[in-house]
């Protein structure tokens, strides 16, 4: 059992089983299980039966007096419990998908190593990405998913899970669908015998020359985010999340950082 309380800033533990225990008062969420026959379009090998559970999403955690400030700025909390597997040879990830809209998203690592893969599409192409960029963070790092980025999530590690929170505007549903036709997203990332190995998606007919890894800005105070702060309280300052429904007012280019 682990007690995510002081990293999540929710009173929430992680049981051996990867499932998320509510407590003091947290209304319990039952988890939408993402299954390896789900995910099979986007896998390298398309083959493998195991794990069959891969992940859980928690939607819409939140305090009973929290709903009415959520509902009042189109807001959702998320929990996400990633287990420490492989899937073949790949490394364990989440399905991906695009906010239509462009509308970001706020991610924290709220326990172990998240690697998010963010990948831009030409307007005119879905088949035709722009940039791509990996963001390698790790417990208490933020993740703002940029305007116009589709993600997913990578958990690198065979032995830790990774649990991230994420707040996002209610504004739009993800679409899973570009994803699924491109059987995954812009690169596939694979290990064996301990070395790692990134290939490139060959259906997409057009990628950048490289991929830029990044790393999370250790604050950024017009979003209220600082490194090993929980971003849940935001709720008590929606203004600072006002940048998930009005991407447009806000700049972006401070959202990572090159190095640590
Ligand atoms: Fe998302």
């Amino acid at each position: 059992m682990k007690d995510l309380k002081n990293n999540i800033g929710l009173p929430v533990k992680l049981d051996q089983n990867y499932k998320l225990i509510f407590e003091e008062g947290l209304p319990r969420v039952s988890p939408a299980v993402r299954t390896i026959d789900e995910m099979r379009e986007v896998l390298v090998d398309k083959t493998i039966n195991s794990p069959k559970e891969l992940y859980y999403m928690y939607r819409d955690v939140a305090f009973d007096k929290d709903r009415a400030i959520e509902k009042k700025h189109a807001l959702r909390y998320d929990i996400t419990v990633i287990k420490p597997d492989k899937l073949g040879k790949e490394l364990m990830k989440t399905a991906g998908h695009y906010h239509p809209g462009s509308f970001p998203e706020l991610y924290e690592v709220v326990y172990g190593s998240a690697w998010c893969l963010l990948q831009k599409p030409s307007k005119k192409d879905y088949k035709v990405i722009e940039d791509v960029i990996l963001v390698k963070a790790q417990t208490g790092d933020k993740i703002v998913c940029l305007p116009g980025y589709g993600h997913i999530l990578i958990n690198p590690s065979k032995n830790e899970p990774l649990v991230t929170s994420n707040w996002v505007g209610t504004q739009f549903s993800s679409d899973y669908s570009l994803y699924k036709e491109a059987e995954g997203a812009a690169y596939f990332f694979s290990e064996e015998n301990g070395k790692l190995n990134v290939e490139a998606n060959k259906i997409f007919t057009q990628l950048p020359k490289s991929i830029k890894e990044m790393f999370s800005s250790a604050k950024i105070d017009k979003f209220g985010l600082e490194k090993n702060k929980p971003i849940y309280p935001l709720i008590n300052s929606p203004d600072k999340l006002r940048f998930l429904n009005y991407p447009s007012e806000f700049d972006f280019s401070d959202a990572f950082v090159t190095k640590t």
